[in-house]
């Protein structure tokens, strides 16, 4: 077959792959797909194909060729078609599943419940949700990072997303349901959605009850109008449409899982490899980080707010060097509607664009020592991101660029912020691999360490 395959004269250079995979040069299992992509930058430079089954997925590396990618408009490069597979979970009518024009005025709803002025109201409840959540920690003893994060982290989602209703009963029927709905997005689910696996039986089922438990709460916060929420699910509540229609109880809860989709595994993922960088490289920077959040800290007088944590720049950019160099969405995909050009070459209406932050963000010319840990990498005017745009994309870019960075950064640095200030932390195993088993990329679970609570925490 591959053999049989001619290439238009101006297509992008291929990269063979079969004789790899026959010859097993790559542990695809272990360490996933990203050495072979390397291997292609490498050999065939920032724009080369590789042919799967009847398909071109055309690779772009680097700042340059990510600005085709990002600035495309969405009729030239379509996320819909890449991201079928969520339909299922966010439901008919919702966001890929919708017209490109009620899309769009989707993605303006979920911008305006993660905005600066609603930022203000979700950091007290995160602060509040992971106070409570540590000060339930023993004086001494061994967790396992990300199952501690992905359980914190879905209560101070629930709290500032969901809403209260669901947050007060997250521990019941809820929280078994979501989990359903994440099991029914495998690699699997993303190449055949539909097909019939008891895992994605169980989705739609969960997807029905879930619809069902949201439009209780919608129609009680509909009658009920005295009280005042200032959470994202009251924003799509009042939400209108261009034409002054509302949003349909179903639509609401296909965005509020959106939302949660987009941000919860990612956060998470984040939390669990920042915590990892800091404890491994804790003679380098822990004294540095510990002196920002005394001096913040005592400015503020002991408040963690908005305000506080934009200032802490240090903790800013060992979130932000985390990102990275462990980015939990290792690919970011495009279906060619219209024929583009880079470089003297033409990426085909039908073809598969792709940017990968793993690949971009390791890549030295952009980044010094891209495989070093240096979180002063970002700090100051020379700030090696500033140099050229669309170079760390752990967000993406352009125009469907994160609509959670900024709660993204509010969520995981208040959680490290509080766990830098009362607990000392040891690893009790080597530095995990990523896992590339799912479609977010995380460490390799467990990820054990030791911490023992502070006497003079502050
Ligand atoms: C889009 C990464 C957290 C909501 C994206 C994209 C990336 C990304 C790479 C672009 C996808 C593409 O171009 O195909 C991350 C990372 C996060 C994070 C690394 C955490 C560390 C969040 C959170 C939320 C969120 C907390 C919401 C609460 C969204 C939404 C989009 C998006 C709605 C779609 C934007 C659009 O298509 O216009 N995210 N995200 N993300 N993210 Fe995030």
């Amino acid at each position: 077959y591959y053999i049989s395959y001619t290439k238009p004269s101006n297509a992008p250079p291929c990269f063979p792959i079969l004789l790899s995979i026959l010859c097993r040069k790559y542990d695809f299992i272990n360490k996933g797909p990203l050495e072979l992509i390397q291997d292609g930058y490498k050999s065939l430079g920032d724009i080369f194909q590789i042919r799967l089954f009847h398909r071109s997925v055309v690779f772009l590396i680097g700042p340059q060729a990510h600005k085709i990618f990002f600035e495309a408009k969405d009729t030239q490069l379509s996320q819909r078609e890449v991201y079928i597979f969520t339909i299922p979970v966010f439901g008919k009518n919702i966001v890929y599943d919708a017209s490109p024009k009620i899309m769009q005025q989707q993605l303006k709803f979920m911008n305006k419940g993660l905005n600066l002025i609603h930022m203000k109201a979700h950091v007290g409840k995160i602060v509040m949700e992971a106070e409570e959540w540590f000060n339930k920690w023993p004086q001494t003893g061994q967790i396992d990072l990300i199952k501690e994060f992905s359980e914190l982290i879905i209560l101070t989602a629930s709290r500032c997303l969901l809403g209260k209703e669901i947050r007060e009963n997250i521990h019941q029927e809820f929280a078994h349901l979501y989990q359903q709905l994440s099991d029914g997005m495998s690699h699997l689910s993303f190449f055949f959605p539909n097909a019939p696996t008891n895992a994605h039986k169980k989705r739609n089922l969960a997807r029905i009850k879930i619809s069902k438990i949201f439009e209780k709460i919608i129609k009680q916060r509909r009658i009920n109008q005295e009280i005042q929420y200032d959470d994202f699910l009251q924003v799509l509540i009042d939400a209108r449409y261009l034409d002054d229609s509302i949003p349909t109880d179903d639509e609401i809860t296909g965005l509020l899982l959106a939302a949660l989709f987009a941000g919860q595994h990612t956060s998470n993922i984040t939390s669990t490899w920042m915590g990892l960088l800091l404890i491994k490289y804790k003679s380098k920077w822990m004294s540095k980080l510990l002196d920002e959040q005394k001096q913040i800290m005592n400015k503020y007088h002991g408040e963690l707010s908005l305000e506080s944590l934009s200032e802490m720049n240090l903790l800013h950019a060992v979130m932000k060097e985390t990102l990275r160099l462990y980015p939990p969405l290792v690919f970011l995909m495009r279906k060619v509607l219209e024929s583009i050009s880079y470089n003297g070459y033409i990426i085909s209406k039908g073809d598969i664009a792709v940017v990968s932050p793993s690949i971009a963000h390791r890549i030295s010319d952009v980044f010094k020592n891209p495989d070093e840990f240096n979180p002063e990498r970002f700090l100051g005017e020379n700030a090696e991101d500033q140099i050229e745009k669309f170079s760390f994309i752990a967000f993406g870019g352009g125009r469907h660029s994160c609509l959670g960075e900024r709660f993204a950064y509010l969520q995981v640095k208040t959680i490290w912020s509080i766990l830098l200030r009362k607990f000392d932390f040891e690893l009790c195993q080597e530095h995990p691999e990523p896992d590339y088993s799912t479609l977010v990329v995380g460490p390799k679970a467990p990820c054990m360490v030791k911490f023992k609570r502070k006497i003079d925490s502050f």
